[in-house]
């Protein structure tokens, strides 16, 4: 609006509509009044949403629109009655450039945004003075044709000294017009400057100790189980298949071993996995990524980091112990937006030994779903099922529901026909979580809910994204198989807010004594991804693999700032380490310690967590919206002295996988 006002007031006076221009200069000082006032909204939010706004766009603004209505005010004013008085072409050329300042401050907010940099001020203001210098030549064209007293009503602002002020405006613009060159030019010149590679958040560049050098190449997890523990081994062979769905539907998917999702993996705590990924024929390469699982740094399955893209007819092989209880899942990370997306996707369960070895008695019989959600061209398949799904068991049967969201949205899900605890949130158990009913739970992209309670004599719904007539339904035994529970409008149950359920608990560091603290501004705006300029997702204002790394040393208590001033989601991912949450827009968590891999800042948010740098590598720290860490919204966070045999693009899509695939060995 700001805008708009200011050129429509200079395009008004340019055609000597006196009144209607002031009309509209007056709405337009209104207008900019309001913005200042958005602005100052915004602040209170914290100064990464309006950091650029108040450098540099309203100064400009502000700057501009002063002279504007100090030259074109008082002339418009006086013209109202008299038409005939004109409008002075200073007045006109200020007007217009007061327009061109709010749209550079508006464009810089969109396209640059935070922080702001030298080479982003210098374009913005040599565009917005060329801008004005143009418009000055436009304006004042008729006169510099020697004929002073144009009855077009525009006159010259007064030049002193006649002919000699004719050439001393001329050198005036002439100047400007190389001050203006120069600046901007400088300003693009700067933005070929390479960045710093490297965040260290505060802390020292290298640590102390003289450690030699480690490749993440050998941080590999254990090659026995745990006494008492045996091996699991498994064999995924990634293909393209056609999946029927149970409706009928048939969906042209990438899977492993040619169902979705994947095979379960499941083991009992202390057991060796054991995964020996094999390509047949997925072009664009595949990984195995284990989603929220702390396995050592070269199990990880980052392409060009922790191990090479595995490319049709190689293999890799994975090998940790199950030492983490719970619920958690695997991916490829190899242009994962588009393999995760089609399916190459599967399940990993870890459950507690004890239970398993309990003194001959029979554990109770439990009912333990996995049910991993996963959307194809827009239909909801649940643990490989589209439509709704059922179960039986009979009454004050334990119940384990484990959601899992395997898609780039959030989820809502809702329980209806029974009271029930979150018992795990991303695999970690909660403390002490209270019992809860008619409540919403939204699952960030890449979580994981762990629901229980016992089983009631009525039926029980699981309900997803309001969906009432698919889900799941879970049955007391006897119950007539056809038989349909009346399920609750589940829509507008309250969200259940997890920083405020549970019982606090001590947790093992000091948040507040940080050693190091990373600000990860999050944000869309012109920046390089892949080598490329794009329209992206960024970070602090850059795009993958241009981000700097963040810099660890093993031991320090770290800490993010992650700050949303994007429109959309963002589900925030450390690889290896959970996250412990401190507070959401300065709000501090008090329910239950709640740590979790995957955090959803939405649109304003500010998230405080932390963490301790307990596994040594190098790490991918990403939005799991896949499409958004594929449109550059992807960092790496790594361990001072850990080094990288393997290079390439991390997202690039078929054949970009690196010249050849041991070129880094
Ligand atoms: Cu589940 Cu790096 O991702
Ligand atoms: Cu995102």
């Amino acid at each position: 609006m700001s805008v708009a006002t200011w050129s429509a007031a200079g395009v008004t006076a340019a055609v000597r509509r006196a009144r209607l221009a002031l009309h509209l200069l007056v709405a337009a000082v209104l207008v900019t009044l309001a913005r200042v006032a958005t602005v100052a909204v915004l602040a209170s939010h914290g100064w990464w949403f309006v950091q650029e706004k108040v450098l540099l766009g309203l100064p400009m603004l502000a700057a501009a629109g002063v002279v504007a209505v100090s030259t074109a005010g008082r002339r418009l004013f006086a013209a109202r009655r008299a038409p005939s008085e004109g409008t002075s072409a200073s007045g006109v050329v200020w007007l217009l450039t007061t327009a061109y300042a709010a749209l550079a401050g508006l464009l810089v907010s969109f396209l640059a945004g935070y922080p702001l940099t030298g080479s982003t001020a210098l374009i913005a203001v040599s565009l917005v003075c060329a801008g004005g210098l143009l418009t000055a030549r436009v304006v004042a064209a008729p006169v510099d044709a020697t004929d002073a007293t144009d009855d077009a009503g525009i006159e010259p602002t007064p030049a002193p000294h006649g002919k000699s002020g004719f050439s001393r405006r001329r050198f005036i613009s002439l100047a400007g017009g190389a001050v203006v060159v120069g600046a901007g030019g400088t300003g693009v010149g700067l933005l070929f400057m390479p960045a710093e590679s490297v965040a260290t958040g505060g802390g020292p560049r290298r640590s102390s100790g003289s450690r030699a050098a480690v490749s993440v190449a050998d941080l590999r997890g254990a090659g026995t189980p745990a006494p008492g523990g045996s091996k699991r081994q498994y064999e995924l062979t990634a293909l393209t298949a056609t999946v029927r769905l149970p409706s009928g539907r048939e969906v042209e998917a990438w899977t492993y071993n040619g169902q979705v999702p994947g095979p379960a993996v499941t083991a009992t705590e202390g057991d060796l996995i054991e995964v020996t990924l094999r390509n047949a024929d997925i072009q664009d390469g595949v990984t195995l990524h284990w989603h929220g699982y702390d396995v050592p740094c070269g199990d990880d399955g980052a392409p060009g980091v922790t191990q090479h893209v595995v490319a049709p007819g190689e293999e890799f092989v994975y090998h940790f112990r199950a030492d983490q209880v719970g619920t958690y899942w695997y991916h490829t990370h190899q242009a994962s937006d588009r393999g995760v997306r089609k399916g190459l996707y599967g399940t990993l369960v870890v459950t507690p030994r004890d239970t398993q070895q309990a003194d001959g008695a029979a554990p109770a019989k439990q009912l333990d779903l996995t049910l991993p959600v996963h959307t194809f061209d827009g239909t909801v398949v649940i643990a490989g099922q589209d439509g709704r799904t059922e179960h039986t068991a009979p009454a004050g049967t334990p119940v384990r529901l484990r959601l899992i969201n395997t898609d780039s949205d959030p989820h809502r899900f809702a329980l209806a026909g029974t009271p029930f605890r979150v018992a795990a949130v991303d695999g970690r158990d909660l403390h002490q979580p209270g019992e809860a009913r008619d409540a919403g739970l939204r699952l960030p992209a890449g979580g994981r809910y762990d629901l229980i309670f016992a089983m009631p004599d009525t039926p029980v719904a699981l309900v997803v994204d309001n969906d009432h007539d698919g889900g799941v339904r879970l049955r007391p035994g006897g119950a007539a198989a056809g038989e349909d529970p009346t399920v609750a409008d589940t829509s507008g149950w309250p969200e259940l807010d997890l920083m405020r359920y549970g019982e606090p608990a001590a947790v093992p560091f000091d948040a507040g004594k940080a050693d190091r603290h990373f600000t990860i501004v999050l944000d869309r705006g012109v920046a390089m991804v892949d080598g490329a300029p794009a329209f992206a997702q960024t970070v602090n204002g850059r795009g993958h693999p241009s981000i700097p790394d963040q810099l660890v040393t093993e031991g320090d208590i770290v800490r993010f700032t992650v700050v949303n001033r994007s429109p959309e989601t963002h589900p925030w991912h450390l690889h290896g380490h959970p996250v412990l949450i401190v507070s959401r827009d300065g709000k501090r968590s008090s329910g239950s310690p709640l740590w979790v891999d995957t955090f959803d800042v939405r649109p304003g948010q500010v998230w405080e967590v932390a963490f301790k740098a307990t596994n040594p590598g190098i790490w991918m720290n990403h939005c799991h919206n896949l499409p958004h860490a594929h449109q550059g919204m992807m960092l790496r966070l790594r361990y001072d002295g850990v080094t990288t045999p393997f290079a390439g693009s991390h997202t690039t899509h078929a054949g970009a996988t690196g010249s050849s695939p041991h070129g880094g060995h």
